[in-house]
């Protein structure tokens, strides 16, 4: 039997337009168009299915085309689906995307915003029968609270994954995940609401290891950070790198070597694809997790769209192994 992810979060229908560069106040450009599935939730519940874990996604949908396009993929996918039914239209992103690969989003959370924690507690034996949990910042913070909550007490492996930036954690969330991963951006806004510490994204990209781990374990005494630094790798501090079977308090992981055309999602297929290998390998060394993420994420970049872009573990092993 494969082991389970429940990815607890957002599905969104993502508006794209392909710009020569990002638009700015006042510019009337024009691109290329296309849409596509999005949404930090079921994007990363895409990348762990196809990462080959067992995949439950839990979600609210508008009763809409959006709603019927998730319902679709989710079955094409094998993505056990449980969502709530909102009166709310199902949520949406406007999305620029430029000739570099850099990208530029807009968030209307429709459906997102009503996911409840009576949901989700309804919930209760996906979660328990999981190995990991995985949750973002796009649905509300009780609803991600109720699901690592019942995690926590059963012992099942909580993941955060912080983001967007502006959607900040409780405490009292934070406490209940043993791993979160945010970007470097996302990384300062939750020390400065955690710590009081004012760091900004370039100051972290040019910290010293030790100095990181330092804000790292300010920031989560009990768990593990992980920092993602997109074409830098991501940075790895543990409280107790003896849980993990890694010797190593922190260290890097190097990011693949990839030509990026599209990053949108790259984000969420490095969470999605490290929640599989931890879910399936619970007795690996955490940096083989990260390394395989890493992977994945790079060969998602080389692909336009979101969860569109989400590599299957075979595609993943073929270009790098
Ligand atoms: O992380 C990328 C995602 O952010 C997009 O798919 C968009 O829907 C927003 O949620
Ligand atoms: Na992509």
């Amino acid at each position: 039997m494969k082991a389970r992810v429940v990815v607890v979060g957002s599905f969104n229908v993502d508006h794209v337009w392909t710009v020569a560069s990002l638009p700015r106040p006042g510019e009337t450009l024009s691109g290329h168009y296309h849409t596509g599935p999005g949404g930090k939730g079921f994007n990363q519940a895409t990348a762990a299915a196809r990462a080959g874990a067992r995949t439950t996604f839990v979600c609210a949908l508008g009763d809409d085309l959006g709603g019927q396009l998730a319902r679709a993929l989710a079955v094409a996918d094998d993505i056990a689906l449980h969502d709530l039914a909102s009166a709310a239209p199902t949520g949406t992103a406007g999305i620029y995307v430029d000739h570099d690969g850099r990208n530029s989003i807009v968030i209307g959370p429709g459906a997102n915003a009503e996911l409840s924690a009576e949901f989700v507690l309804a919930q209760r034996n996906e979660i328990e029968g999981a190995g990991v949990v995985l949750a973002q910042l796009e649905s509300p913070s009780d609803a991600v609270q109720a699901a690592f909550s019942i995690a926590r007490e059963a012992g099942v492996r909580t993941v955060l994954n912080p983001a967007p930036a502006d959607a900040l954690a409780s405490a009292a969330l934070l406490a209940l995940a043993d791993v979160i991963t945010p970007n470097e951006t996302e990384f300062c806004a939750q020390l400065q609401q955690h710590v009081g510490e004012r760091v900004d994204a370039a100051t972290v990209a040019m910290q010293s290891d030790d100095a990181l781990h330092a804000l790292c374990r300010r920031l989560l005494p009990h768990g593990t950070v992980v920092v993602t630094l997109g074409a830098a790798g991501c940075f790895v501090s543990h409280a107790d790198a003896n849980l993990h079977r890694d010797a190593r308090a922190h260290y890097r992981v190097a990011a693949a070597q990839v030509q990026p055309q599209d990053t949108t999602g790259a984000g969420d297929a490095f969470n999605g694809a490290f929640a599989a290998s931890w879910a399936r390998h619970p007795d690996a060394a955490f940096a083989e997790h990260l390394h395989y993420a890493s992977r994945y994420a790079g060969l998602s970049t080389e692909r336009a769209g979101a969860a569109a872009s989400m590599p299957h573990d075979a595609e993943v092993r073929a270009r790098f192994d």
